[in-house]
């Protein structure tokens, strides 16, 4: 084998230096280059997250635990066994094979991605034309508001009725009216914790044209699924993600279901090569060690009865229901913002504020951690709403 060319000692004596600019001092101001934006994506707030460093980490809804040391251990060696200078396989083969046991669906029906959110964007890029409007129900997850706009959609956010549970009429009536193209459900819901009612999909399908993508990120944790009915219509797509349940957040894996015609034109919205050997190996050991990541989620969802009973025992707080791997609670005398910082400056708890949306106002979310965290949470918010009684 002839060997690789070894690194010049001139370069590797010159290690790679940028000389840091400082301050765009004498730059200019950017409105050339602003012109050229389309105005439709001006006009979207960015998906960000400022996450200061905490002793408890419960605002993204990851996992409380590490994988497991022998599933890290075979993904590494599977890295290391592979070869960095090739680029990947789109999707291999028995990986592909494992996805559609995994979920019961067909092989050539599920299409890879690096995190489910980029299925979310394959999906409307290969959908959306301009102005054609997709429903979501309202509050949901921000991302598909802001890819929507990008690609030059219409979003239609449509409420969630009394305590953020689902208005199938409403999100019915608002699809058909607005002859939406897509309609989009996360169920379990973001940051709500909604489950969709039994027999809400089906009523979207067969009372309005639309694709209904349906959002599954959270659905190890409860509520039902859209997957029986991808063997009944060509007009559902379920996203899936391995970032919560199976707890490969850092390596970004999640899948799409489709019909095999449907997802051979979602593929066509998706970079190539974009899941890397890495992350392939991890997903197909995730698969393998499935047994032990399911009762993982186990214990969350029995953590979860713990969070919801501990906090519903506060009266200044109001907790909603939740099929998810966390809990949207309501702030009755103070502002959720004290809250939060107060969470996390006397206690270092991590939550999420959500309530700068007017549909959320004084809302925290609060993922679910391990037992010792809901007892942490629990203590802290009695602590701390205790003298608003
Ligand atoms: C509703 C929803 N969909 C999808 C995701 C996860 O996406 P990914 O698979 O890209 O990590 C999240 C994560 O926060 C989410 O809340």
């Amino acid at each position: 084998m002839s060997r690789p060319p070894t690194t010049s000692t001139d370069a590797a004596a010159r290690p790679f230096r940028t000389v840091n600019p400082g301050p765009a001092a004498g730059a200019p101001d950017g409105v050339e280059g602003l012109a050229l934006i389309k105005p439709a994506v001006r006009a979207q707030s960015a998906y960000t997250l400022s996450a200061p460093a905490a002793r408890r980490k419960l605002n993204q809804n990851e996992s409380p635990w590490d994988v497991p040391p022998a599933l890290k251990r075979e993904v590494l060696a599977a890295a290391e066994a592979a070869a960095w200078h090739r680029y990947p396989e789109f999707a291999p083969p028995e990986l592909l094979a494992a996805l559609a046991d995994h979920y019961g669906w067909t092989p050539d029906g599920v299409l890879v991605g690096n995190g489910s959110n980029e299925l979310i964007q394959a999906t409307l890029a290969t959908t959306l034309e301009a102005g054609d409007v997709v429903i979501a129900p309202a509050p949901t997850f921000s991302l598909y508001r802001l890819l929507t706009g990008v690609l030059g959609g219409r979003y239609r956010p449509v409420p969630l009725g009394p305590d953020f549970a689902y208005d199938v009429d409403a999100l019915v009536e608002a699809a058909a009216r607005e002859r939406a193209r897509v309609v989009v459900l996360n169920s379990p819901n973001n940051p709500t914790g909604s489950a969709l009612p039994g027999g809400a999909i089906e009523r979207l399908l067969e009372e309005t044209g639309a694709l209904v993508v349906c959002d599954e990120a959270y659905q190890e944790f409860g509520g039902p699924t859209a997957l029986p009915l991808l063997r009944e219509t060509s007009r559902v797509v379920v996203l899936r993600t391995f970032s919560k349940a199976l707890g490969l957040a850092g390596l970004r894996f999640g899948l799409a279901l489709a019909h095999p015609a449907v997802a051979r034109e979602l593929a066509k919205g998706k970079l190539p090569y974009n899941v890397n050997v890495v992350t392939l190996a991890a997903a197909a050991a995730a698969l393998r060690h499935g047994d032990e990541l399911a009762e993982r989620v186990r214990l969350i969802v029995e953590q979860r009865a713990r969070l919801v009973d501990g906090l519903s025992r506060l009266p200044a707080l109001a907790v909603y229901p939740s099929a998810a791997n966390f809990v949207l609670i309501r702030c009755l005398r103070q502002p959720a913002r004290d809250v939060f910082r107060r969470l996390l400056d006397e206690h270092g708890i991590l939550v999420r504020d959500v309530s700068s949306g007017s549909d959320l106002a004084q809302c925290l979310r609060i993922s679910v951690g391990t037992a010792d965290d809901v007892d942490a949470v629990v203590a802290a918010l009695g602590q701390i709403t205790d003298g608003e009684r």
